[in-house]
């Protein structure tokens, strides 16, 4: 049976939640495999929204097991929140597992992200300051707290002293800030330990085990492709790895077990916060894109940068993630323009390329060339199968499978659960 990758291929935002949720009933496992709560991943089930930042989407569907693995940075303050949230909503939770090998976003590693960007200046990246990139900074350092330290109250304190050593000078003599007390960071993470130890499991047995029964698993990516700390316009990235191969190191599967990987692709492309964006529109196509398509951030509610659809980093994305679908999503945000710009290619220092150019200098001075593929005016939202699209519709699809180099298995004409296209199966 198989086990499945389902990631962002563009720059985040591109309807993760959306298409985890729409696979969740017929699979077992959803797990978060890296990334934290800087994610925000949108379901809408019904007259119900829910907004996910750290849990798996699978959490909404009852019969599957939601699993945060080692890969994730947890924020244990986060977790309890977001589960409680649910829980109120009358969703069970009860079924989660949580990687005893996950490191701990502690409240000094959100300060750092702040104070960390306020000092870039007009150099930030615009994270969501929500600790991640210290959590795995620290994680690299081999000064992390993981999950299973909260079940040690020495081990703990010496760790977390061992973290702040270096961090109270930083924060004091750099900052001007106050210096953290260890203790109180300790007092702070076992207040948590109990309500968390009963969800904490030894995931990558489990899951491989799983796999080895002929359970679906889904690996449900946070972030995208370019955000990738390895593949993605570095530095604006995120501090972790979005692509395929995070998903095996995220949870300890091989990717020898791995059968598929679905990139979600918006139809169009969205960014937030700082770094080079080809397509990027300044104009009113690009508020219209904003306000039809509701690209505002579902984690900090700043509006998201929009362009046109870039089939240069599509095919990246296929590229680095091997991807052997697309599931394309919110097509129906571009129905009433008569005309479609796509960029096909960059013109760079005036040298055309249809290759994502590795060097970062070139990647901020690549400027899109454009085809014009004509629009649609009819609603698509009510659209089943591929034949219910206009024409100029199903065309826009296949010219840009054509250039992105994966099929386009699904195709998203609306937020809801069943506001999806099935072209092919992905089970
Ligand atoms: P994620 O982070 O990749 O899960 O995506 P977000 O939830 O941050 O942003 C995607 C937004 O688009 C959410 O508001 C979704 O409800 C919405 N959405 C997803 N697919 C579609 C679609 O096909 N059409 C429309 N109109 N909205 C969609
Ligand atoms: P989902 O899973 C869009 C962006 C931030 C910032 C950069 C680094 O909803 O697609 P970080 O806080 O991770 O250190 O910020 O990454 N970013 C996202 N952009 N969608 C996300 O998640 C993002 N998570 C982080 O805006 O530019
Ligand atoms: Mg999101």
């Amino acid at each position: 049976m198989p086990a499945l990758v389902l990631l962002g291929a563009q720059w985040g935002d591109e309807g993760k939640g959306k298409a985890t949720d729409l696979l969740g009933g017929s699979v077992d496992y959803v797990v978060r495999y890296q990334g934290g709560n800087n994610a925000g991943h949108t379901v809408v089930v019904g007259d119900q929204k829910y907004a996910l930042h750290l849990l798996p989407s699978g959490i909404l569907s009852p019969g599957c097991v939601p699993v945060i693995g080692n890969g994730v940075v947890v924020d244990p303050s986060v977790l309890l929140s977001e589960l409680s949230g649910l829980n109120e909503r009358g969703v069970d939770t009860s079924k989660l597992l949580l990687s005893g090998n996950a490191h701990l976003i502690t409240p000094y590693h959100a300060t750092l992200d702040k104070v960390t960007e306020r000092f870039l200046g007009k150099r930030k990246i615009g994270t969501t300051g929500r600790g991640i990139g210290p959590s795995y900074a620290d994680k690299i350092n081999r000064v992390g707290i993981r999950v299973q330290d909260l079940f040690d109250e020495s081990i703990l304190l010496q760790k977390v002293e061992a973290a702040l050593d270096f961090k109270n000078q930083v924060l004091a003599k750099l900052y001007n800030r106050r210096a953290i007390s260890p203790q109180q960071v300790v007092d702070e993470l076992l207040g948590y330990a109990d309500q968390i130890k009963g969800y904490v499991a030894d995931t990558t047995l489990i899951l491989n085990q799983a796999i080895d029964d002929d359970k679906v698993v889904l690996f449900e990516g946070g972030q995208g492709t370019l955000l990738d700390v390895d593949h993605g316009t570095y530095p604006f990235v995120t501090s972790s790895n979005p692509t395929a191969g995070g998903a095996c190191t995220g949870s300890g599967v091989g990717p020898t077990k791995i059968s598929r990987v679905i990139g979600i692709l918006k139809a169009y492309t969205t960014r937030v916060g700082a770094g080079p964006f080809p397509t990027e529109l300044f104009d009113e196509d690009g508020e219209a894109l904003r306000s039809i398509g509701g690209e505002f951030g579902v984690t900090t509610g700043r509006n998201r940068r929009c362009g046109w659809f870039d089939a240069v980093i599509a095919r990246y994305a296929t590229r680095v993630n091997g991807l052997t679908d697309f599931f394309l999503t919110k097509l129906d945000v571009l129905t009433g323009w008569e005309r479609i710009p796509v960029c096909v290619a960059y013109e760079i220092d005036g040298e055309r390329t249809t290759e994502l150019p590795y060097n970062q200098s070139d990647f901020h001075h690549a400027k899109p060339v454009y085809e014009y593929l004509p629009g649609w005016s009819e609603d698509i939202t009510k659209a089943k199968t591929f034949a219910d699209l206009p024409k100029n519709a199903q065309a826009y699809v296949k010219t840009l499978e054509e250039m992105s180099g994966a099929p386009i298995s699904a195709i998203g004409v609306g937020p809801g659960r069943d506001e999806t296209i099935e072209v092919n199966s992905f089970l």
